[in-house]
């Protein structure tokens, strides 16, 4: 009799994932859509189940650093290095630098200190109206400040964290003085006060209010989608220079993981050619390891050399961009 309880108590053990719980659970600043197939593959491939909460990223961390020990959550995902860093400066990720991680995603894409990884990348750029301008007129996020440009440009608004990331990697590149320079021109050659949204930014050009602006190129593929014709045409910025700016979605391990195997096995994962083809599918981003090919749709945009600068810097020179910005006026 003992012994065929015990058999049963091993068994209930067992399934009632107290004692083996092969789960993970992630806090994702990114939309469900964009997250739910990936973790759906995810868990056919390994048998481990995902869980997750999604919410604002300014949220999630708050309440990561309210959870402390207790959270149940291993991993958390976002956009934007400047919010990467801030999440691993307030002490949220724990170090994790593993081979597959280390030969999948190159080094400027992830932390100094191995706190968190890219996972996808996003081009901020310059888009233009191919009606009224040809790309040999174009260069660099540094010329769009030149007098040419007067009235002709239209720019996101400096609070959305994407500027602040650019004019981050601007000031790492070129120095405070010469960012000053390039912000005030910028404000200087603005049709408009700055918008809300990227696809505002294009939908001005459209309207004739400006020739020219600066958007992630995700927005610019789910443009062309919906309008085939449309004249706006991605150009890739300060390719004679630093090159493009790149900026990552990406994830670390928490530090208080208690699933920490799982949450760095996720990490890899979404990191593998076949989850960076999800990527790709669900919001045209471009894979972090440069030997994934692209849809032919974005074959046509052409390829790009990309800003080496190590991601941790727009991070570290947030708080400069910000108020750079504020001094020059850009709202
Ligand atoms: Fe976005």
């Amino acid at each position: 009799m003992k012994k065929i309880i015990g058999f049963f108590l091993l068994l209930w053990l067992l399934s009632s994932n107290t004692i083996f719980a092969n789960e993970v659970t992630v806090y994702s600043a990114r939309k469900e859509h964009l997250i739910k197939p990936l973790f759906e593959e995810f868990s056919k491939d390994t048998g481990i189940k995902v869980k997750y909460l999604t919410g604002k990223g300014e949220t999630l961390i708050e309440r990561l650093k309210t959870e402390g020990k207790n959270t149940k959550a291993d991993l958390f995902i976002t956009v934007d290095a400047g919010n990467l860093w801030y999440a691993g400066n307030q002490g949220l990720f724990q170090p994790v630098a593993t081979n597959i991680i280390k030969s999948n995603v190159a080094k400027h894409l992830r932390d100094e200190n191995g706190l968190w990884t890219g996972l996808s990348l996003r081009i901020r750029t310059i888009v233009y109206n191919s009606d009224k301008i040809t790309p040999s007129e174009l260069s660099s996020y540094g010329d769009l400040a030149n007098k040419k440009w007067k009235n002709r440009l239209c720019l996101r608004t400096s609070k959305k964290i994407y500027n602040k990331s650019l004019v981050a990697s601007i000031i790492y590149n070129k120095g405070e003085e010469k960012a000053q320079k390039i912000v005030k021109g910028w404000v200087d050659n603005l049709s408009s006060i700055p918008k809300s949204k990227d696809s505002h930014v294009m939908d001005a050009i459209i309207a004739g209010q400006c020739d020219v602006g600066i958007i992630n190129h995700y927005y610019y593929g789910a443009f062309v989608d919906k309008n085939p014709n449309t004249p706006l045409k991605l150009f890739w910025a300060n390719q004679n220079s630093t090159g493009v700016h790149v900026n990552i979605s990406g994830a670390g391990v928490l530090k208080h993981s208690k699933n920490k195997k799982n949450a760095i096995r996720l990490l890899e994962w979404l990191s593998s050619a076949k989850a960076q083809n999800i990527y790709l599918n669900l919001n045209k981003e471009y894979p972090i390891n440069q030997n994934i090919e692209v849809s032919k749709d974005m074959q046509k945009w052409g390829a790009f050399i990309q800003d080496k600068m190590n991601l941790s810097n727009v991070g570290r020179l947030q708080l400069e961009s910000v108020l750079l910005m504020q001094k020059q006026g850009y709202k």
